[in-house]
């Protein structure tokens, strides 16, 4: 399950395939049975930062589950940095979530019993990281999201693009190889969306992060490099 770390990864060349998906399908079994995937086949390159289109219930989000080892599909394969996610046990998705995804969901997902600082650095903790290191680099996700002065902060004192931006510090913490992000923007202002937005394309600019976000927003189309759509759970 060995795979590279985007930071390390820099001289690699960027045009190799972090994400390879085959013939994906996903039916939900409710009666008469859903088709929220059907056949869906494509590679997303290393850094690069790649929007899902759509209409509601197109299957953005169902494509995104299936990427992300959220979801199992029905059919088909996904690799990831050339692991085929779908041949693994459940204990062995967990550990590479922990280890190599990193999540942004539209609701933000804080525990509101902790403070931004300790939300930023619980993934960590579960990895087992030595508790010196991740408080640096939680401190360090912080700042770089514009939050180093609310640290001690529970979410309940933070606004909405606030929290939005710990848990994409959050997300950033175990190094993933992919940042997923399902309509992070979609309970923000324009503002705070714009934020995000800016974020998002420094990381993958700067960090060469991979970024694959679900939108409805057909502006961002001018924040990524790639959009996928989807429509009736077929790509166009
Ligand atoms: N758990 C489920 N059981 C049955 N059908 C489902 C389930 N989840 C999604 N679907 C169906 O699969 C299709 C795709 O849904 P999905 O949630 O992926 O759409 P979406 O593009 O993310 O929509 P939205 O923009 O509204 O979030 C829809 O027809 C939906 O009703
Ligand atoms: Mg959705």
């Amino acid at each position: 399950m060995k795979i590279l770390h985007p930071q390390t990864n820099k001289q690699q060349d960027t045009k190799d395939a972090i994400i390879t998906v085959v013939g994906l399908t996903r039916v939900y079994p409710v009666r008469p049975p859903v088709a929220g995937l059907k056949d869906v086949s494509f590679d997303i390159a290393r850094g690069s930062f790649v929007a899902i289109m759509g209409r509601s219930g197109s299957g953005k989000s169902t494509l995104l589950h299936q990427l992300s080892l959220i979801d199992t599909p029905t059919g088909g394969t996904i690799h990831l940095g050339g692991v085929d996610i779908t041949k693994l046990s459940d204990s062995d998705k967990s550990d590479f979530r922990l280890k190599h995804l990193g999540y942004v969901f539209q609701e933000y997902a804080l525990i509101v019993e902790l403070t931004a600082l300790e939300n930023v650095y619980l993934p960590a903790m579960m990895l087992g990281t030595e508790p010196k290191k991740y408080t640096k680099r939680a401190k360090e996700l912080l700042t770089l999201v514009g939050l180093g002065e609310r640290l001690d902060h529970y979410p309940s004192e933070l606004s909405g693009g606030e929290q939005q931006r710990v848990a994409i510090a959050r997300a950033l913490i175990n190094d993933p190889e992919i940042l997923f992000a399902d309509e992070p923007t979609a309970n923000l202002d324009t503002v705070s969306s714009q934020t995000v937005l800016e974020l998002f394309s420094k990381l993958n600019k700067e960090l060469n992060q991979t970024i694959v976000m679900v939108t409805h927003e057909p502006d961002d189309k001018r924040y990524v490099d790639r959009t996928i759509v989807l429509s009736d759970g077929v790509m166009q």
